[in-house]
């Protein structure tokens, strides 16, 4: 296959605005995935390419883009799903709502901090009886466990036309989290996450528009969890 690879590219160093690199590329497999693309623009012709990867196989959450329009993993990404017939194009961009640092690199500083505000973490102070393991019965557990899928990667967050409108939106990945110790059986700081997300940039900046669950590369029912945690406010 011969592939057309346009890439957004910007150097805050050096260029005024971002603007589209085009790279020809033959002998592409369908089975390729754009990280293979990426990589071999970088490697053969213009390691001045930056972009953000490292486990290649859909785990570590670091290569989330736009492909296409839609937020991928590239490492997740094949030609043959994005390229009927012998050529064609694919467009790369960063990922939207996060400011760009250089070409495909955005700053996740926010991200992050969107992120750590939720109290990502297990809180107890009790100590369990007799000193030993908290149980939890197969149930409970069961009740949190699509949250424990997230890769903390931000194609749901940077895919949210709310978090677009406004930065200061939670967004739907710190949600996801928060959901998973909010229903933790174990867990005992679910009221302070709840009255996180009732504030004005929690919950309900969601207008369930449903792009954050699209975007997931894990197939976590994001707008669910979303209307979960909703729903538990108004529970409480
Ligand atoms: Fe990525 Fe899905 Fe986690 Fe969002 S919920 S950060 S899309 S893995
Ligand atoms: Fe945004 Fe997802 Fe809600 S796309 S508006 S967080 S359902
Ligand atoms: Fe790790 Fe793609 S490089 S998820």
């Amino acid at each position: 296959m011969e592939v057309t690879l346009k890439v957004r590219r910007f150097n805050p160093e050096q260029d005024e605005k971002p603007y589209f690199a085009e790279y020809t590329l033959k002998d592409v497999e369908p089975v390729d995935r754009v990280l293979d693309l990426l990589h071999h623009v970088k490697w053969y012709i213009d390691g001045t390419l930056a972009l953000r990867r490292s486990c290649a196989h859909g785990i570590c959450g670091s290569d989330a883009m736009r492909i296409n329009g839609v937020n991928m993993l590239a490492c997740k990404a094949l030609v043959q799903n994005l390229i009927k017939g012998e050529r064609g194009t694919i467009q790369v961009e960063p990922m939207y709502g996060l400011k760009v640092i250089k070409d495909l690199v955005v700053d996740m500083e926010p991200f992050f901090d969107h992120y750590r505000s939720v109290m990502p973490f297990l809180v107890n102070d009790t100590i369990p009886e007799g000193g030993r393991e908290r149980l939890q019965t197969p149930e409970q557990r069961e009740r949190f466990d699509e949250g424990t899928k997230c890769i903390l990667c931000a194609a749901c967050t940077t895919s949210c036309p709310s978090y677009w409108a406004n930065g200061t939106y939670v967004g739907p990945a710190a949600i996801v989290q928060a959901h998973r110790f909010i229903f933790d059986s174990r867990d005992e700081a679910g009221a302070d996450r709840l009255a996180v997300l009732s504030e004005e940039n929690g919950v309900w900046r969601c207008r369930t528009i449903f792009n954050c669950t699209t975007a997931c590369p894990r197939e976590i029912p994001v707008t669910q969890l979303i209307a979960e945690v909703k729903g538990e406010i108004g529970r409480r």
